[in-house]
């Protein structure tokens, strides 16, 4: 890894021009995407406007409330009333919710809609939405269900890594109505994941199996990893991110450390530039980078930072860090000498084992990029 910390506090002008650069291509988007949401990855660069029907339809919208709090845009306003409708009428005909994805999606709409704007109707949509995820809780495995049907064999007691990021809709949910159901199964999914994806190196399995008869542990696998032992670098920064946020929702400090542990292993993983391989087994060498699992993990690290105390070191070391990939992320990845994409982060991964959205820009790799640029421009308080 490179051992030099080079992170530079952002100037103004740097940050601004920043920002400027994403609202532009965000505001060029905008008629493409009113009704319609970016595909998943692009194709050649594009994405592809699509309807909303994936696991990855709210990071448009996310992007669009991080644009609002930068610039109170008419323009973006009237979007984000088009996509709000989207997902209130994709939870009223239940339309592709079969799935522990359900967090990132109103996660990123209904309740950044209700943080922002107090309006009450998103409010009333994220606590269905959690009720809707509530309903893939497997009691006797302590697990959400990441895919499929719950009583498929194939897909029964799966839990992916993926999932600490779908938990803070449901300790929104207890918040905001004050049963504490919602808590306790995020908690206990929380630990579950802390005890069986986090693995005694600092690494995680991408997925792993709990009998759902018995609640005991089966074994881990690979879903979009290079192997069922090596360490998949978007679903390590899911991690890092995901338990600083179980912490900042529950106080409890085991998530905080294991965010950190999980934090030193992906940045002893990383090459000169920053920038992660898709797999961390990879450190040099032709592979493809996943910009994406980078930007979240700027997001993750500044998050930790926030809640270690001055006197910790590695709170200064992970915002460096943090700063560090944003900069290269800045200086080499986007699409600013390519117009040509309406994408904002080249060199992305989406399935390297599907051979699917590889060197490509992927939708939530843009939104994280522009939610680390605004962690950096004004306080921010997560929608997750
Ligand atoms: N949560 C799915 C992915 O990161 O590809």
């Amino acid at each position: 890894m490179n051992e030099s910390v080079c992170g530079i506090i952002p100037d103004k002008e740097w940050l601004n021009t920043e920002l400027q650069f994403t609202y532009q291509k965000i505001i060029s988007n905008l008629d493409t995407f009113t009704d319609n949401v970016p595909s998943p990855a692009s194709k050649n660069l594009q994405y592809i406007p699509e309807e909303n029907t994936d696991w990855t339809a709210s990071f448009w919208v996310g992007m669009l409330w991080l644009c609002w709090e930068y610039k109170q845009d008419g323009r973006i306003a009237a979007v984000i009333q088009k996509q709000m409708g989207a997902f209130q009428n994709r939870l009223e005909n239940d339309i592709g919710l079969h799935t522990h994805d359900v967090g990132f999606l109103y996660s990123l709409s209904a309740v950044a809609a209700y943080r922002l704007t107090r309006d009450r109707r998103a409010k009333d949509m994220a606590v269905k939405a959690a009720d809707k995820l509530m309903e893939r809780y497997s009691e006797t495995a302590g697990i959400f269900q990441a895919w499929g049907e719950m009583d498929d064999p194939g897909a029964q007691g799966r839990m992916i890594i993926d999932c600490n990021m779908n938990l803070p809709l449901l300790y929104f949910a207890s918040e905001q109505t004050g049963d504490p159901k919602y808590h306790i199964a995020a908690v206990r999914h929380a630990d579950q994941a802390k005890k069986y994806l986090v693995r005694s190196d600092g690494t995680t399995f991408h997925t792993f199996y709990m009998d759902v008869i018995t609640g005991g542990p089966r074994f881990g696998r690979t879903h979009q990893g290079y192997s069922d032992d090596s360490c998949w670098a978007r679903g390590q920064a899911w991690a890092i991110y995901g338990f600083a946020l179980s912490y900042l929702h529950t106080g409890d400090i085991s998530y905080l450390e294991t965010a950190c542990r999980l934090a030193d292993y992906f940045i002893s993983r990383l090459p000169g530039d920053w920038v992660c391989y898709w797999d961390l087994v990879f450190t040099d060498g032709d592979e493809e980078r996943d910009s994406s699992a980078a930007s979240i993990v700027a997001c993750g690290l500044l998050e930790i930072a926030k809640h270690l105390p001055l006197s910790d070191p590695r709170r200064g070391k992970y915002e460096n860090i943090a700063l560090s990939i944003i900069r290269s992320l800045a200086d080499c990845y986007t699409t600013k000498n390519t117009p040509q994409s309406n994408g904002l982060l080249l060199h992305a991964v989406y399935a390297k084992p599907e051979n699917r959205g590889v060197d490509e820009c992927c939708i939530w790799g843009d939104y994280f990029y522009l939610e680390a640029l605004i962690r950096l421009y004004k306080i921010w308080y997560p929608y997750w």
